[in-house]
């Protein structure tokens, strides 16, 4: 069996793209973040752990790593100076070790420019190298093609739907699952029977 991915630090990294910069969170973020995200159109895409109305004590708390752990590959998207929007991964734990559940956020007033289409390819060959994985996964509600188109720009497959999985403001959507995957070289593959 090879060994597991070594515990990361992220603290320091700094990825510089066409137009925006991915680095970590910092507190001084908090005027930024509920500029963006205190929004009815980005909550309609994500999980309720990204609440609205989004309060000041909503983002106090993210920035404290209270929402979701800081320590794992979560960036701000930094446009001009200002933190806009997130992305970050969490990495699967024991024989989920090399794969990974992918998610991101940008303002609406950045929307349409294909900022997230190069933030993702940024980020996801980044973060597939450095953590070695197999496998990189995304979920997408059917009511979201923008993220799905996301996605598709960045060679993730669409590998087929999570039916009726969600319920968001009443309705239930089904969740639609992209991956991209890089699988171990095949000497490794031996190495692991
Ligand atoms: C989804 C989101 C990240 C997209 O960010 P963005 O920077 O506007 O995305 P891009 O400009 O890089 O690309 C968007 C693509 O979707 C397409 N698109 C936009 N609205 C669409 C729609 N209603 N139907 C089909 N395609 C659509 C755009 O035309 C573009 O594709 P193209 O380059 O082939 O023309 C952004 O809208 C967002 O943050 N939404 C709220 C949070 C969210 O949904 N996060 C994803 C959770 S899975």
């Amino acid at each position: 069996m090879s060994a597991p991915p070594h515990r990361h630090e992220f603290r320091d990294v700094r990825l510089a793209g066409d137009g925006f910069v991915l680095r970590p969170w910092r507190r001084d973020d908090l005027e930024d973040l509920l500029a963006h995200a205190d929004d009815p159109a980005i909550v309609r895409g994500l999980s309720d752990r990204f609440p609205h109305p989004y309060t000041r004590e909503d983002g106090e708390r993210f920035l404290a790593g209270d929402v979701i752990d800081l320590s794992d590959p979560v960036f701000a998207i930094e446009v001009d100076g200002h933190a806009c929007g997130g992305i970050g991964a969490a990495p699967g734990q024991a024989d989920r070790r090399h794969s990974a559940q992918m998610g991101y956020w940008l303002g609406q007033a950045l929307w349409g420019r294909g900022i997230m289409t190069r933030v993702v390819a940024l980020y996801a060959p980044w973060l597939m190298r450095e953590l070695e994985l197999y496998r990189l996964q995304a979920t997408v509600l059917d009511s979201n093609p923008a993220s799905a188109r996301v996605l598709q720009k960045n060679g993730f497959e669409e590998e087929g739907a999570q039916r009726c999985a969600v319920v968001k403001f009443g309705v239930v959507h089904d969740l639609r699952v992209f991956a991209k995957v890089s699988p171990p070289m095949r000497r490794n593959q031996t190495d692991a029977t």
